[in-house]
């Protein structure tokens, strides 16, 4: 599964995704209005005819989107799959379920992964520590998170953060997923409809290089460090807990668009995982995930079947 990335997530990705068997994600808010997601599904429509989803995320922004008018927009544009992240999306399962929709929701924790399931959510995504985003603020790596969700949840949830290749698909289902979700990886595919800029960089960034932005703000964010970001570690640390989201308005507000149209690599603060030091070359996203599968097999029947061979008969 594709993670909604915003400025990221648009049809030429989810398409790409979907396309080469995986579920691609058009990211909800990264369209201005409804009316332009609409446009955006569609668009996706004529590049796959196969099943993709939309992100909502439900994050402290500057101003609050219509989301009813986004859903009613999902609907109507045909598409079956809903990826809901940020807050609980207690409060629009009515309208999502009304519209037929499987809600995966993205959580950090069990405990909203719990929650997740007893308000109706159909999967969860669940993003540990290491996730490019909003790990949130239990700071609980993927080894613990994974399998700790593994032996409470009833519904059925995919591993997040991390995940990069036949190894992390391995190991997601070793420790109880059904599968893996991915975003900073697939940034670093052919298809991803950002600037050349930005994939260099994942390429030349070493898993040292994220940092965590706004843990006082209750709103924690892993990002790739440049200067603009080491600047508002800064301001951060000059402020302490007096901080308010004013204080770090230019390094956070409208950064997107100039990261990722514009290839201004120092505009603020994007996020990215650190699993950035495992991204070594930028693949179409078929081969990208032919890969994947193809090192899973060869994982599972060489390596770990191979185990079993070797363990000694009485
Ligand atoms: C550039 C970028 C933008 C993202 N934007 C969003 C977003 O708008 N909404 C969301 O729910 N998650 C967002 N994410 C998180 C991803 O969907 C996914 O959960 C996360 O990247 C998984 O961790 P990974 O990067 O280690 O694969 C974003 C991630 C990246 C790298």
């Amino acid at each position: 599964m594709q993670g909604g990335m915003h400025f990221v997530g648009l049809a030429e990705l989810a398409a790409a995704v979907s396309n080469a068997g995986g579920l691609g994600v058009i990211t909800g808010l990264t369209q201005r209005t409804p009316e332009l997601l609409a446009r955006e599904i569609a668009r996706c429509r004529d590049m796959t005819d196969r099943p993709f989803g939309v992100n909502l995320t439900f994050l402290p922004t500057f101003s609050t989107p219509p989301y009813p008018e986004y859903i009613q927009a999902i609907a109507e544009g045909g598409v079956r799959i809903v990826e809901t992240a940020g807050r609980s999306p207690e409060a629009y399962m009515p309208a999502l379920k009304e519209a037929g929709m499987t809600v995966i929701h993205k959580c950090t924790s069990v405990r909203h992964a719990l929650k997740a399931e007893s308000i109706g959510c159909d999967a969860v995504s669940v993003d540990g520590f290491e996730c490019g985003g909003h790990p949130g603020e239990d700071d609980i790596p993927n080894m613990i998170l994974q399998p700790i969700a593994a032996d409470r949840l009833r519904i059925p949830f995919v591993a997040s953060g991390g995940m990069a290749d036949g190894r992390s698909l391995v190991a997601a289902l070793a420790l109880g997923a059904e599968g893996i979700n991915m975003g900073t990886r697939f940034l670093a595919t052919l298809e991803a409809p950002v600037h050349a800029n930005v994939k260099q960089a994942l390429l030349e960034a070493t898993e040292t290089d994220t940092r965590l932005i706004m843990r006082s703000l209750r709103n924690t964010e892993r990002v790739l460090n440049n200067a603009n970001v080491a600047r508002l570690i800064e301001i951060e640390r000059e402020r302490g807990d007096s901080l308010t989201i004013a204080d770090i308005h230019d390094q956070v507000a409208g950064v997107y668009p100039k990261v990722m149209i514009d290839g201004n690599m120092d505009a603020g603060a994007w996020s990215c995982g650190m699993v950035v030091g495992l991204i070594h070359d930028i693949p179409a996203v078929a081969v990208l995930i032919e890969r994947i599968m193809a090192e899973a097999s060869t994982l599972i029947r060489e390596r770990l079947i191979g185990l079993l061979d070797s363990e000694p008969t009485q």
